[in-house]
């Protein structure tokens, strides 16, 4: 019996050893094992420099109709293969990625039923990427999933930079906290926020930001999510493992698949040194290569808008106080009582595309514009906009004519409500309308709750409504920022003219309340992971009831750090959103975001710790100028770089913006230095950074510039 029994053991042990697989990433530092435990359940572990980063987890879906996909698998082949490309984006960081890593397919056969499954991991110096994918096969072709299973067990009670799992919100603050502490904390990190529908105790959303004791920086995230719910993860606080929870749909149901077909990458990117997370690009390696053939159209774009007026309350979307029904066919508001407050007149744009025009800006937005505001507030309904029926003082034409005499582009807004099929049903209209009047880029925004009702703001039917929303823009040379939509997963790459989204915290809770003051140095390590932010940054008058004696927040920054946002949130599509009168005030240090670029040629990440700091310089594309940006957590801290990044045995005029010895936040946001002087790459600087503030440099070529009375730094 014993004998027997040491046989089947050894048996067992054979079979385990010939399913076990491994993969190394290019440089050797990362290790992923595969391996079909003894009933067949796939899992797989990840290590970096021998330190475990994913212990052994399991992989799987439970289906609908009492299927599943989660054991009493074999292996049925599986291959290995190395890529390396480099790839030139339209717009970006750098100039050209390379796209690097080692791959493992295997193909699972599930004993029982015949099912196929192949797992699909690519292993990248700085992480790993895996998906499933379900070939075309005779059993398994119309499926629904219940809950994919993907685990990924933390090696130990990490520290993390989270936000709550919600179908319908991103929009929240980060807690930092042990891991074994985000049940405790989940209460008071929902309070507050203005959409939070769902949420579970200890639930999160990605992309989510880890460390561990000895150093590691973890980061879980997706990758190419398309036709598939978005992924949150929840969290098993005994065992710190975390598995894949996505966002279900009406009925509940996750995810609606048809072979053949792949779910999104699932990524893990690990390093010991935190700036190689914000640097790392598998997000965009993870994706398709390009798919617009022209792509001349698609241009980066600095902007300013008549939005920060309504966002603080002094100026209103709507025309009018009184409440027209559109969807009762009152669509005329000639008749309409005019409330005063209006931000989107014709007088009032033409002031702001002077401004852009005076300061060298490409673009102005404005919003409120269209009718259907007065009906839409508050309420849930299935038609409000129409997105071609400006206000009556709103004269489209006149300001198109304005606009391209003063050689500014403006920005369309499309508020859909959320009203999603109202929006399909409109987009050809709405998207021909903007090109006839010489609209080239498109905000859109979904606030509220989703329409059809039911659905969320990340299930799969909503997903690819964002999806076929910037596949039509593209069909019309239209650029797309899309606010409240899906958390990017990089398929900017396919689709560049993704040039923004929020999906998370932006500026505008400087006005509804406040952030926390590291905020910004957390949004680099996790939402901008996907894909770029319209974090609208800018803000000068911290004091909000300066703009609306009403409205009591104070944005928790200082002047000097709003302009470090311009280079360490990289985005192709930059706001400067504060009020022209407020820029007037500050003319010398507007002037820095007047210069900074927004297309680059290098980055180069100097400083990083996620709720601390992070410092970056970028090479401008095509001119040679560098600029600098550094931004700080809440308290204040000194800064030590060199400037070895500059091109060597060139002189350069620095102007350096700083925070004044004195400037804080909270009490003296507004006090900054400005200094100009010679500087090389052998240079270094020790800057003072104030609690919430920062510092922002630009770099000239001294020959391109006055250098006279210059001293070296
Ligand atoms: C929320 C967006 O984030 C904001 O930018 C926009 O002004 C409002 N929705 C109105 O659409
Ligand atoms: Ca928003």
């Amino acid at each position: 019996m014993k004998r027997m029994l040491a046989l089947l053991l050894l048996v067992t042990a054979v079979l385990n050893a010939v399913s076990a697989q491994e993969l190394h990433s290019p440089n050797n530092n990362l290790l992923l094992q595969f391996s079909l435990r003894d009933d067949g359940t796939p899992t797989y572990d990840l290590s970096y420099k021998g330190k475990p980063v994913v212990k052994p987890s399991k992989m799987g879906f439970a289906l609908k109709d009492n299927k599943q996909l989660l054991d009493s698998f074999s292996v049925s082949d599986a291959k290995t293969s190395s890529f390396d490309e480099t790839w030139t984006p339209v717009w970006g960081e750098v100039k050209t990625i390379r796209n690097h890593y080692n791959e493992l397919a295997v193909t699972l056969t599930q004993k029982r039923t015949g099912y196929i499954m192949v797992i699909r991991f690519r292993l990248f110096d700085d992480g790993l990427g895996f998906r499933y994918e379900f070939p075309t096969q005779k059993n398994l072709t119309y499926f629904v999933v219940k809950d994919e299973r993907t685990e990924f067990a933390m090696p130990g009670d990490l520290i993390a930079w989270w936000i709550p799992g919600d179908y319908d919100t991103q929009e929240y603050d980060y807690t930092k906290s042990r891991l074994s502490e985000i049940r405790g904390l989940m209460a008071k990190a929902i309070t507050g926020n203005i959409s939070q529908t769902s949420f579970s105790t200890t639930g999160v959303q990605t992309s989510l930001m880890l460390k561990s004791d000895d150093g590691l920086y973890i980061n879980l995230h997706e990758a190419a999510l398309i036709n598939y719910p978005a992924m949150h993860l929840n969290l098993d606080d005994k065992n710190m493992v975390f598995q894949s929870w996505l966002t279900p749909d009406a009925r509940g149901d996750k995810a609606y698949m048809q072979a053949p077909c792949t779910t999104p990458w699932r990524t893990v990117m690990v390093s010991d040194d935190a700036r190689d997370i914000i640097a790392s690009k598998i997000t965009y390696n993870l994706n398709e290569p390009c798919k617009l053939k022209d792509v001349s159209w698609i241009k980066p774009i600095k902007y300013i808008g008549v939005w920060w007026e309504m966002i603080t309350g002094r100026s209103t979307w709507a025309y009018t106080d009184e409440y027209p029904a559109v969807q009762l066919g009152i669509t005329d508001y000639t008749k309409a009582k005019p409330n005063g407050r209006h931000g989107a007149n014709t007088a009032h744009v033409k002031e702001y595309i002077d401004f852009a025009a005076k300061h060298g800006f490409d673009a102005v937005l404005v919003e409120g514009w269209n009718i259907g505001w007065e009906d839409w507030f508050g309420n849930s309904k299935d038609y409000v906009f129409d997105f071609v029926t400006p206000y009556p003082d709103f004269n489209v034409k006149e300001i198109q004519e304005y606009a391209k005499s003063k050689g500014i582009k403006m920005i369309m807004h499309h508020e859909t409500s959320s009203s999603v099929r109202n929006y399909e049903r409109h987009m050809d209209t709405a998207y021909q309308f903007m090109k006839k009047f010489g609209y080239d880029a498109v905000k859109s925004g979904y606030v509220g709750p989703i329409l059809p009702r039911g659905e969320n703001h990340y299930s799969q039917w909503i997903v690819n409504h964002y999806l076929y929303a910037l596949q039509k823009a593209a069909e019309y040379h239209i650029m797309v920022n899309a606010h409240e939509a899906v958390r990017p997963t990089g398929l900017a790459r396919t689709y560049p003219n993704l040039i923004g989204n929020e999906s998370a915290r932006g500026t505008e809770y400087q006005a509804f309340g406040g952030s926390k003051p590291n905020h910004v140095t957390v949004l680099p390590f996790t939402r901008l992971l996907g894909g770029p932010m319209d974090y609208t940054p800018g803000i000068f008058e911290m004091d909000i009831s300066k703009i609306n004696p009403e409205n009591k927040s104070h944005a928790n920054c200082t002047l000097v750090n709003q302009l470090a946002l311009y280079v360490t949130m990289y985005s192709p599509l930059q706001m400067a959103a504060d009020l022209p009168e407020n820029y007037n005030r500050f003319l010398d240090a507007f002037q820095f975001i007047k210069d900074v670029a927004v297309d680059w040629d290098e980055s180069k990440y100097i400083e990083a710790e996620p709720g601390e700091y992070i410092t970056v310089a970028r090479k401008a594309k095509g001119t040679g100028k560098w600029f600098l940006g550094s931004v700080g957590g809440d308290q204040p801290r000194t800064s030590r770089i060199a400037f070895d990044f500059l091109d060597a045995g060139k002189t350069y005029v620095a102007t350096i913006y700083a925070d004044a010895p004195n400037a804080d936040y909270k009490t003296n946001p507004q006090a900054y230095t400005i200094r100009k002087v010679l500087v090389t790459n052998k240079s270094k600087l020790s800057q003072f950074v104030a609690a919430g503030g920062g510092y922002a440099i630009s770099f000239v070529e001294a020959d391109k510039q006055q250098t006279k009375g210059l001293k070296k730094l």
